[in-house]
């Protein structure tokens, strides 16, 4: 008995050794450790033999079929090496492929959305909501609940492009002080970049389509000195330096007081140049704290809550940034324009 298991482990072992594939390998389990196994046959016939022969003959059996079942394991994992080491090899590129011809543009991102996602890195940091709302809105998102009812003068303020229907597009990000108060529980805080259209002859610094970030904070007991200092934060991370900043009254039906909030030249820093039409100062966003009026078209309780809110001219920021001397650029789709921002590396 003793001699034909290790007849069958050496006949076991030889086929392991020649076996070329996993399927080969397969076989060879089945064939000895199966349920039909060689092995496994033997084992079945121990009742036969004498007690003490029994036991010798069962341990010889079983270790014969971990001998077995050992080698081809370690088969196995060979191949299945193997198999890895075959998948690295092959390269992952064509190194034979021509090269991109030098000077190909591979993309870039535009100046305002570089500018944006600057702006939003800031506000995400402060734990602001961004928000994304309608470039199509209703009158009274876009002015009446904003406090600009029907026939006020304050409508002349923007020209509008007005839709059969009664809609129109937004002249400004304003709109989404309503949305953002109706959709949030207070208190919340909030920016809502986006694009803004207005009936305009194009000029130098007028295009009929721009981008502006407004933002907004709603607590209670908000102050102007808060307004201020998160306007410094955003100004000096978009700068790169400190900035000096002073407030001017301003008249936006939606904010009481309002204010323009104007920035130190940064060209002449502040002696006067033709930038700031010597004055030292450059005109720079509108801000304010809101209206109690639209705090309660925003269906807030102004007695309970206030807020603050700023209107930041992106496009204008970029073309700060960059010294981007005419608007047209940002929708030309001129490449020599477009691919001297490079994609996230822009500042
Ligand atoms: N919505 C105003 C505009 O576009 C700007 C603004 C926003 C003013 C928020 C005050 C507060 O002209």
């Amino acid at each position: 008995m003793i001699e034909e298991i290790k007849k069958l482990v050496e006949e076991a072992m030889e086929l392991i050794e020649k076996a070329q594939s996993l399927d080969e390998l397969a076989a060879v389990d089945l064939e000895y450790s199966g349920k039909k196994g060689k092995l496994t046959a033997l084992l079945k016939t121990l009742g036969l033999l004498a007690p003490d022969e029994r036991k010798i003959v069962g341990q010889a059996c079983n270790n014969a079929k971990n001998t077995v079942s050992e080698s081809i394991d370690k088969k196995r994992s060979y191949f299945n090496d193997q198999a890895i080491a075959r998948e690295l090899d092959v390269p992952s590129f064509d190194p034979t492929l021509p090269s991109i011809p030098p000077g190909t543009t591979t993309g870039s991102y535009h100046p305002v959305s570089v500018v944006q996602a600057s702006v939003e890195r800031v506000f995400e940091q402060m734990g602001f909501k961004i928000l994304d709302y309608y470039e199509a809105e209703s009158d009274w998102f876009n002015f009446e609940g904003l406090n600009i009812p029907k026939d006020h003068p304050a409508r002349d303020m923007q020209d509008t492009f007005w839709m059969k229907s009664g809609n129109l597009l937004r002249t400004h990000t304003s709109p989404g002080q309503l949305r953002s108060m109706k959709e949030f529980e207070p208190p919340f805080r909030a920016i809502f970049p986006g694009r803004v259209f207005r009936y305009e002859r194009t000029d130098a610094s007028h295009e009929h389509t721009f981008h502006q970030v407004e933002g907004i904070m709603i607590d209670k007991n908000l102050s102007v000195s808060n307004l201020i200092a998160i306007m410094k934060i955003l100004l000096e991370a978009i700068f790169e330096r400190e900035v000096t900043i002073r407030l001017r009254p301003g008249y936006f039906p939606f904010v009481e007081p309002g204010f323009e909030l104007d920035i130190q030249c940064m060209t002449c820093g502040g002696g006067g140049c033709p930038v700031c039409k010597h004055s030292g100062w450059v005109e720079l966003l509108p801000c304010g704290l809101i209206h109690p009026n639209v705090i309660r078209a925003g269906g807030l309780d102004p007695t309970q809550w206030n807020g603050w809110a700023f209107g930041l001219g992106l496009t204008r920021l970029a073309m700060m940034k960059y010294k981007i001397n005419h608007i047209t650029h940002f929708m030309s789709g001129d490449l020599r324009f477009l691919s001297q921002f490079k994609a996230g590396g822009a500042k």
